[in-house]
């Protein structure tokens, strides 16, 4: 299509063909060969600079990237095939103008120069952001809200989930009693292999779209008989997502016995559309532009996203451009941080227009023990739900790493193949965590002929535990208690060779499977899997912005897959219990439609400064939140941003910081990103000139405050921070302002009282932090420090809190 046109030009030139003129003199000048490879981009157009001869953008686009295509193969000498009719992989309308293409980064950089077109970003593959190791899912059921889901709170609501689709044939998403879909509401179900709308789709289940161009374009076609093209969910992590998030009431439900109650989502009544995006190669981001674009069209309040890939500038960072164009258009979206803990600087997602969600533990768990021959009791955790082994008896108990012969490493990784079964059988295997799934270690294990697994952080994973549903009696143990067991299993071993009789002496083990404890203190601890900060992007904004439940999660599993998740698992579970910032994510989006619901009018970052200035840092003992890694050190700010969210009190927050596009812009300004950089996330053209002189980065109205320094000798070091704040408390209020300095600064606010005269009122204060020198806050070489305090402003019935940090950064040497 308008291929004739090019090859016929009319006799004035239209402004596609000097382009392509253009691009013809840049690609003769190209190497006649190339060894890099062919990708997909994104590109971004100017709606303006369409050339009227082509009557949509769909015939532009095509016209003018089928003829570069072509200059650029014959000019390079390479492979044609790959593309059939049109080397279009999506056109983009809502979120921005623009379409993705699969070609060679020659081509892309030829592109990039051509007049209309903004921006030309590679494509980056996502990944879910659960624990299980190659990427599956997990769940969770949530008990807050009750309060506001037995009105029809909320049922106007439509919340996107992009995700690996949906299994409909649940309790949880059961339409009994809902009102008709919002008129708003434009989506559909699409049909699809193993997917009838008029089955699968109902008044809860309003929308079910599927996305596989871009993976198919760079993975190949498909295999139909390990997926399904449709929205149907053959993995379970985006049926666990949407049930977290909107899922309804369902009594009884539990993981083969586990986790026994009430299931039910955040936002019990909201409506659901599920964007299916990831497949078993990934989530590809031209499909996940292309997910934004169509919930954008079709009028979603709420977009969750369990997935994320490496941080790139947001003008690269296909995600964070998309969200922008989301929250543009007043739709909350949350993000989960990533599973990269618990080291620093891992937090994903990270662009201020996002919410960015980090993961929790509830109070509630499963302990499952191991006893040792010697009596020792090391504490573990299971959601087994089989038969257990019969009470008092213990089994020998071999370290895979040491007795499984051959290749030490891969063996007591418990990697397939790797175990000797004239070793393990009949015995419990201490595996370690790392390379395969957890669930596929029991697997090996059970094939290899052992009865039982034990499974043993790393010093990598510390003291983080996650239950999982293993295929044989399992439980999960924390890093010291790995050396515990291994060194109980040398020492047997070891007097077991002087000893006469060598099968008194053989380490033994069993292993108690406790069911659910409820009333865990403490809690919520911060997951040891939970990514960090500070924001590799930009510090002075922190991240992650809240945490919320991410450990142990129960919610809804589709019939097709058993609970472990791997092919040879044939339990069948209505319910799941997963683990990941993944299920931390879709708590915050039905939050987040409860708060749209009560209060309508408020903006994506209202929302949000609501969950953060009315989160949580203590756990049930009333001390600070513990970090799981060591179990017995404090988390902090980089662990969990503003706290832990707290759904009650967020709906009356009392003072809101807002945040309009324009700030976003000046924000982008101050981070110094060229204007076409901006224009690329914004689709404006920006003057930044203004927003240069009035501030800096750490000025955007964000409801945390986040200073930067750099350690260097003597002169005096400060910063100052401008924010604006909406009464949406009382009509007449005065709020007084309370600081906690962190340690190393000092902290002053101006004014220190707001006095709001009536509702919706905006009042600006400054916050100025200074470090005070000589304050015995010294630095190690090479290492940053940071520190944190607070801002907490009340009017005797609100409580507005802000996390203040400053991160001392050590000189650059
Ligand atoms: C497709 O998937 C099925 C089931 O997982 C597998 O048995 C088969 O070998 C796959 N086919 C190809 C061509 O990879
Ligand atoms: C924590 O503090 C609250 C309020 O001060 C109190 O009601 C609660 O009993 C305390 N909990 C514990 C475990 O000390
Ligand atoms: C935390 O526990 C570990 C062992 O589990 C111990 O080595 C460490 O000293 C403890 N730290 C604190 C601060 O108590
Ligand atoms: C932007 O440039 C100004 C002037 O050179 C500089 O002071 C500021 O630190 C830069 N900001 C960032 C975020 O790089």
């Amino acid at each position: 299509m308008g291929m004739g046109m090019a090859r016929a030009p009319p006799p004035s030139l239209p402004l596609h063909h000097y382009l392509l003129l253009l691009l013809l003199h840049l690609l003769l000048l190209l190497p006649i060969f190339s060894l890099a490879q062919k990708r997909t981009y994104i590109i971004r157009v100017d709606r303006e600079s369409k050339p009227s001869v082509f009557p949509t953008h769909l015939h532009w686009y095509s016209s003018t990237l089928s003829s570069v295509v072509q200059l650029t193969q014959q000019n390079l000498l390479l492979q044609s095939a790959s593309f059939s009719s049109s080397p279009i992989i999506h056109t983009y309308e809502s979120i921005f103008h623009g379409f993705s293409a699969r070609m060679f980064p020659k081509t892309a950089e030829a592109l990039e120069m051509v007049p209309g077109v903004v921006s030309v970003i590679p494509e980056q593959i996502r990944e879910l952001h659960t624990t299980r190791s190659p990427g599956f899912l997990g769940l969770k059921s949530s008990d807050t809200s009750r309060l506001l889901a037995v009105s029809d709170f909320g049922s106007d609501l439509v919340i996107g989930v992009l995700d690996t689709g949906i299994y409909p044939e649940r309790r949880s998403f059961s339409d009994a009693g809902l009102g008709p879909v919002p008129d708003k509401w434009k989506g559909e179900c699409v049909s699809g292999n193993r997917f009838d709308p008029a089955v699968a789709c109902n008044r809860k289940l309003i929308g079910a779209k599927f996305f596989c161009a871009g993976y198919e374009v760079s993975s190949g076609k498909m295999n139909e008989t390990a997926e399904v093209r449709s929205p149907r969910d053959t993995d379970g992590h985006g049926t666990h997502i949407a049930s977290i998030a909107a899922g309804r009431y369902v009594y009884p439900a539990s993981t083969l016995g586990y986790a026994r109650g009430v299931a039910s989502g955040m936002a019990p009544k909201a409506r659901l559309s599920a964007y299916k995006v990831c497949w078993a190669a990934g989530c590809f981001d031209s499909d996940i532009l292309a997910a934004f674009d169509a919930a954008l069209a079709d009028g979603v309040d709420v977009i969750s996203l369990s997935v994320g890939g490496v941080v790139v500038p947001y003008y690269l960072d296909a995600i964070a451009i998309g969200a922008f164009a989301a929250s543009e258009a007043g739709i909350f979206v949350s993000a989960s941080a990533g599973n990269g803990g618990p080291g620093g600087l891992t937090v994903t997602n990270v662009a201020p227009w996002v919410t960015t969600v980090g993961a929790g533990s509830m109070d509630r768990d499963f302990p499952a023990n191991v006893k040792l021959g010697n009596g020792v009791i090391v504490p573990g955790v299971s959601v087994y739900g089989g038969p257990m082994f019969p009470v008092g008896k213990f089994f020998k108990l071999v370290y895979a790493g040491v007795e499984g012969g051959g290749d030490g490493y891969s063996s007591s990784l418990c990697l397939e193949g790797s175990l000797d079964p004239n070793v393990v059988k009949n015995t419990i295997v201490l595996c370690d965590r790392g390379i395969n799934s957890r669930e596929l270690k029991g697997e090996v294990v059970k094939k290899a002929g052992g009865i039982g697994m034990i499974l043993a952080n790393g010093v990598f994973d510390g003291e983080g535990l996650v239950a999982d549903c293993h295929v044989l009696p399992a439980t999960s143990v924390g890093a010291s208690a790995g050396d515990i067991i291994r060194r109980y299993i040398e020492s047997a071993s070891s007097s077991s060779t002087r000893s006469p009789s060598p099968s008194d002496k053989e380490a033994t083990a069993t292993i108690v499977f406790h069911g659910t404890r409820l009333g865990v203190q403490p809690a919520p601890v911060v997951a040891s899997f939970s990514s960090r900060g500070p924001n590799p992007q930009s510090p002075e904004i922190l991240k992650p912005d809240v945490i919320a439940p991410g450990l142990n999660i129960l919610a809804a599993w589709p019939n097709t897959i058993g609970p472990a998740g791997i092919a040879s698992d044939t339990r069948r579970t209505e319910f799941n219990i997963l683990s990941g910032t993944s299920m931390a994510c879709p708590h915050v989006s039905g939050l987040a439609a409860l708060l749209r619901a009560s209060h309508p009018g408020w903006s994506p970052a209202a929302i949000r400064s609501a969950l953060m200035t009315t989160a949580y840092t203590e756990d049930n003992r009333n001390t600070t939140m513990l970090d799981e890694t060591t179990g017995n050190v404090s988390a902090g700010v980089m662990d969990f941003g503003a706290g832990h969210v707290n759904p009650p009190k967020a709906i009356h927050p009392g003072l809101i910081y807002d945040i309009t596009t324009t700030d976003y812009i000046n924000f982008l300004c101050n981070l110094n990103y060229t204007q076409k950089n901006i224009r690329a996330i914004t689709r404006r053209t920006t003057d930044c000139s203004g927003a240069r002189r009035a501030g800096h980065v750490g000025n955007l109205n964000y409801p945390s405050f986040s200073a930067v320094f750099t350690q260097d000798g003597d002169h005096d070091q400060s910063t100052h921070f401008i924010r604006t704040v909406t009464n949406v408390g009382g009509p007449e209020v005065v709020y007084k302002a309370e600081v906690v300095s962190p340690e190393g600064t000092s902290v002053e606010v101006e004014p220190k009282w707001l006095p709001f005269r009536r509702f919706g009122q905006k009042l600006n204060f400054l916050v100025r932090v200074k470090v005070v020198k000589n304050s015995g806050n010294r630095l190690e070489a090479g290492a940053s420090s940071v520190k944190s305090g607070t801002l907490t402003w009340s009017d005797g019935k609100h409580i507005v809190r802000s996390p203040i940090v400053v991160t001392m950064q050590a000189p650059f040497s």
